[in-house]
């Protein structure tokens, strides 16, 4: 994967996602030596900005408490250019920058002639501007003879007919091998750690099905509410924002056969396949809620942001069901749960496995392995374990491999950065393929224009709770035990 040089463009520089994740992703990068020794990093956006301007905005307060001299090296690889988004003009004047650095980046190789060269073209701006830019990118500054990475993230569309549109815009623009559609999920590291924990292990394998398994469940739970983001989230609302996203790769990886390969494609087709098998959701499968303001009065209620419509019943909680219909996963309920604004932040993947058949003991628990994705990475397994003492009683325990105490020394990377890396090194393995999409599309469509078109209103649960009141009961006829503490 050798990359000589690269200019990597960030289309929406001036805005909070490129302060936020992308130009610290990069600084990253850049700090550990594994950005291209020839690169540069080109802003691009509406707003007039100085060169000093645009160099303070990106300076995130993580970016300040930075070694200064690595930071001053990497702003002065950064340059701004403003222009409009859907002008032609605008790009080809950008066009002609990339030019001027890849010129000079040329010069840098002693006159070798440039194979490894790449240009990625990072869209960082909101989505209703997604296909001007990319139309602009196109037209104003593409260059079939390089090496041209186009990198966007979601939404990808707002349903299976917003989504194929938005697919079928881009591919006629760009190859598919030149699209990297990011979920940033696929880049955290306990998510890249599933394929290894099932397919490097021995043991796993031989219990991952419905004989062995109970129920998964799968938690994205966030102690914080919109925070001023209510304006977006509110077109969307949680499911789109994280459960058809987010969650639903998490499962592909928990649940896919073994690829063939662990080339991109391979990867992808076995993820595919396993969405080909869940049928479409069904409404009375799914519980929802919105957060009211707690009991105290300290924290708002969802509908008390700002920039939240008034009377919006967009969910910001949903609990539901969903079932793999193949082989490995029949019959075994895949129990999601997501909310804003809860008790506690935690992102995870549990696999409860059966109860013992005609167990000696009395109180014994299932056993369990999870894998903490976040806010703390962890995989730990429960099992159930001799009381010490001088009785022969069981009790939960726990295997713990929590990576604070394991690998204390590890750094774990940031999501962005460690996609990032994989788009200089071309590889799509961690980036949605458009048959993924569409797949993980289809499961929630019809239930989306349902509820919808029934104008369900959420249940309303207090800021920094376990969410509406019945989710529980209506969870456990699933099978859903509560955690059981060890
Ligand atoms: C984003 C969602 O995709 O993921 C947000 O739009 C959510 O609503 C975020 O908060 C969570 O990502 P992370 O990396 O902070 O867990």
């Amino acid at each position: 994967h050798h990359v000589a040089s690269a200019v990597i463009v960030v289309i929406g520089a001036s805005g909070d996602l490129a302060k936020k994740k992308t130009f610290p992703a990069l600084f990253g990068l850049f700090r550990n030596g594994l950005l291209p020794e020839r690169v540069r990093i080109i802003g691009y956006a509406r707003s007039k900005l100085s060169q000093e301007d645009f160099r303070e905005r990106i300076t995130s307060e993580k970016l300040k408490t930075a070694p200064q001299d690595q930071l001053q090296q990497f702003l002065s690889q950064c340059e701004y250019i403003s222009g409009q988004y859907d002008s032609q003009e605008d790009f080809k004047r950008l066009h002609s920058l990339i030019q001027d650095h890849e010129r000079d980046l040329e010069k840098g190789l002693h006159g070798e002639v440039n194979r490894d060269h790449i240009r990625v073209f990072y869209m960082a701006t909101p989505p209703s501007v997604f296909v001007p830019v990319a139309r602009s990118i196109k037209s104003g500054a593409y260059d079939p003879d390089v090496k041209n990475r186009i990198v966007i993230e979601k939404p990808f569309g707002r349903d299976l007919a917003s989504c194929r549109q938005f697919l079928s815009e881009f591919s006629s623009l760009f190859r598919e091998e030149e699209i990297y559609r990011i979920d940033h999920y696929l880049g955290k590291e306990m998510v890249k750690n599933m394929p290894i924990i099932r397919f490097a292990n021995i043991f796993f394998e031989a219990v991952w099905n419905h004989e062995y398994i109970d129920n998964v469940q799968i938690t994205f739970k966030e102690a914080f509410g919109t925070q001023g983001r209510g304006g977006y989230f509110d077109e969307y609302g949680v499911i789109r924002d994280v459960m058809q996203n987010h969650m639903i790769q998490m499962l592909c990886v928990m649940a896919m056969e073994k690829p063939a390969s662990l080339h991109a494609d391979d990867v992808r087709t076995a993820k595919a396949d396993v969405l080909r098998h869940i049928p479409p959701i069904k409404i009375e499968d799914v519980i929802l809620g919105q957060y009211v303001g707690d009991t105290d009065g300290s924290e708002p209620g969802y509908t008390d942001d700002k920039t939240v419509p008034e009377g919006s019943i967009t969910p910001t909680y949903a609990s539901l069901v969903l079932f793999i219909n193949n082989d490995r996963w029949r019959g075994v309920p895949i129990i999601m749960k997501a909310g804003k604004a809860m008790d506690e932040a935690k992102v995870e993947v549990r696999v409860q496995f059966k109860d013992v058949p005609e167990p000696h003991y009395q109180h014994i628990s299932r056993n369990e392995l999870i894998a903490r994705v976040g806010p703390t990475e962890a995989v730990y397994l429960k099992i159930m374990n001799k009381r010490p003492g001088l009785f022969s009683e069981p009790v939960i325990s726990e295997l713990d491999l929590s990576y604070r105490r394991r690998y204390s020394n590890a750094k774990i990377p940031e999501a962005y950065e460690a996609l990032l890396l994989e788009v200089l090194n071309g590889d799509q393995s961690h980036f949605l393929r458009e048959d993924e999409l569409i797949a993980a599309w289809e499961i929630f469509t019809p239930l989306l224009h349902e509820l919808e078109r029934k104008h369900v209103q959420p249940k309303p649960y207090a800021y920094g709770s376990r969410g509406p009141e019945g989710a529980d009961d209506f969870l456990q006829k699933y099978g859903y035990k509560r955690r059981q503490q060890a």
